[in-house]
């Protein structure tokens, strides 16, 4: 069995400061308590909106971290030109909309292809290697191949809101889901299509000498569906994170995980 990395997300902690524009609580000290409690890498997404991780977080980041970081970003020349100056140690191209909660399905890899290889042209001239969030298909496997990148991180969030219908832990305001009304027994179909959706393409995007990561909705009830899966050697895992945090402490909400998560 492959080790698996985790990836704690720590954008949530800024998006807590943001929410009154002063340094508490600091991104630093999480970056700190994350490298003590087990995570393998550091995960922010630097958005063109800035709502929360800010180009002095990437900074300070960069330079104080022990663990490799990993620096999502939108196919924006800024935020592009931004990420090559930092040089994270890789950078995970990720679709963005402004009006977005968070991150909404996989990055167009077909319709926008010139875009996304120019930008990994663009990364690469700067050493940084690059992973797609991609959505879980075969198809989409083969196209971050041809485009060049050496990783792709497959997008579980369809199969993190079936299963969250199922076990019931949609917050009231995901009402586009919640109405539905899908009866248990086609949840449970949903359910395993697509998770054979994630391993074949984990599958075929080994075959293809991509390393394969996963994230999006990942949580302490949900994430040992990722851990059959012997392709996968990396989970990006923030809003639980975070979430659970408020209430056991980072550490300990850090270790949990990484406990779920070894194999
Ligand atoms: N991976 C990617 C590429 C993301 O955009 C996000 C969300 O920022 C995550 C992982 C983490 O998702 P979550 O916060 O739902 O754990």
């Amino acid at each position: 069995m492959t080790k698996v990395n985790l990836g704690v997300n720590i954008d949530h902690v800024a998006v807590l400061r943001e929410a009154r524009r002063v340094n508490d609580p600091d991104i630093l000290q999480a970056l700190f308590v994350a490298c003590e409690s087990g995570a393998d890498q550091i995960t922010i997404h630097l958005r063109e909106d800035r709502r929360h991780i800010q180009d002095v977080d990437v900074k300070n980041i960069m330079t104080h971290s022990k663990l490799p970081v990993n620096l999502e970003c939108a196919i924006d020349t800024n935020i592009l030109n931004i990420v090559c100056d930092m040089k994270p140690h890789r950078a995970t191209l990720v679709p963005e909309k402004r009006e977005e909660v968070t991150t909404e399905g996989g990055l167009d890899v077909f319709n926008y292809s010139s875009k996304i290889c120019y930008a990994i042209e663009q990364l690469h001239d700067s050493l940084i290697p690059v992973s797609l969030f991609v959505d879980p298909t075969n198809e989409a496997m083969q196209k971050s191949k041809e485009l060049g990148a050496e990783m792709v991180e497959l997008h579980t969030g369809a199969f993190a809101n079936i299963f969250a219908m199922l076990y019931g832990n949609l917050s009231h305001s995901n009402h586009s889901i919640k109405e539905l009304e899908v009866p248990r027994y086609k949840l449970e179909t949903m359910l395993e299509d697509e998770l054979d959706k994630i391993k074949e393409a984990s599958l075929y995007a080994k075959k293809l000498g991509l390393e394969v990561a996963a994230g999006h909705g990942l949580n302490y009830a949900n994430v040992h569906h990722m851990m059959d899966i012997d392709e996968i050697t990396e989970l990006n895992i923030g809003q639980s994170i975070i979430a659970r945090s408020v209430f056991t402490g980072l550490s300990d909400a850090i270790k949990e995980m990484k406990r779920l998560t070894t194999r």
